[in-house]
């Protein structure tokens, strides 16, 4: 595996590879890299020749500065896990790279998918969001990039703003991945104590049990029944959702295919999130 720090550097590795006719997948992280994140480079890995991931924390997602100061960074681990997974570039760029001076931000309607939820409670979120996959998605140029369903809503903005954009780059939408009892893997995972990842398993209970009553029960009484079961546990709501999984609009009145339950809140001081779908797409 090759570490390459350079715009340039990346460009012109991954220049003489297309012209070999080899296909590159990408998978961009924020580092702290788990099981998650190796799933993905696995993913890639059986579906195209060249892996690349990047790891930049991107500091124009972040609309709380000591939620940025306190994201886990932990380099010299991203990168031999990296290694061991199978990918072939580790790109980590600095700030001055991904945002030069010269850098136009593409302008994306995202046609209201970027104002509910985590754009409600983090606002300019998935501006930010945009700003940097656009950016990293014209450095590498992948065919394909491999996104984890746990971040749902940033999945759909990615989508659109591929689509919008007019991207030549296929959006791979993987399961999130979980612990054995349930909790997603998340770089946040790393602040939480032992105590609060055990407390954390309320939102899996929340959600699967969301699923079975769905079989039975409107999205109203769904929605009703898991918050009451979520306020057994000590964790604090931000939101708790049904949604559309094509608009992320509230689902009111009826069930939809692929209707998802998504959900917000804060364990500590830590903020997860985590989302699953009700019904069968
Ligand atoms: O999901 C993440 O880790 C980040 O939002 C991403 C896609 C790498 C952009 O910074």
């Amino acid at each position: 595996m090759e570490i390459i720090n350079t715009v340039d550097g990346l460009k012109q590795a991954l220049d003489s590879l297309r012209k070999e006719g080899k296909s590159i997948g990408f998978v961009p992280t924020m580092g702290a890299l788990h099981q998650g994140h190796m799933d993905l480079i696995s993913r890639a890995g059986a579906a195209c020749d060249v892996v690349v991931a990047s790891v930049f924390v991107n500091p124009t997602q972040f609309n709380n500065s000591s939620d940025l100061e306190l994201y886990p960074r932990t380099p010299e681990a991203d990168a031999g896990l990296l290694k061991k997974f199978g990918c072939d570039f580790a790109f980590f760029p600095s700030v001055e790279e991904i945002y030069p001076e010269n850098w136009i931000v593409p302008r994306v309607d995202l046609g209201g998918l970027d104002t509910v939820m985590e754009g409600k409670f983090r606002p300019g979120h998935f501006n930010g969001v945009v700003q940097v996959v656009s950016r990293l998605f014209q450095i590498v140029e992948p065919e394909k990039a491999f996104f984890g369903l746990k971040d749902f809503q940033q999945v759909a903005v990615v989508k659109r703003m591929v689509s919008e954009l007019k991207m030549p780059v296929q959006v791979i939408a993987c399961e999130t991945s979980r612990t054995e009892k349930g909790l997603a893997m998340s770089s946040r995972n790393k602040r939480l104590t032992e105590e609060q990842r055990e407390e954390a398993l309320i939102i899996f209970k929340t959600l699967s049990k969301a699923r079975e009553d769905a079989k039975q029960f409107s999205p109203a009484e769904t929605l009703k029944r898991a918050l009451e079961l979520f306020e057994t546990g000590t964790l604090k709501l931000e939101y708790l959702n049904i949604v559309h999984p094509d608009t992320l609009e509230d689902l009111t009145g009826h069930w939809v295919p692929g209707a998802t339950m998504c959900i917000a809140c804060f364990c500590g001081e830590v903020r997860l999130i985590d989302n699953l779908s009700l019904i069968e797409n």
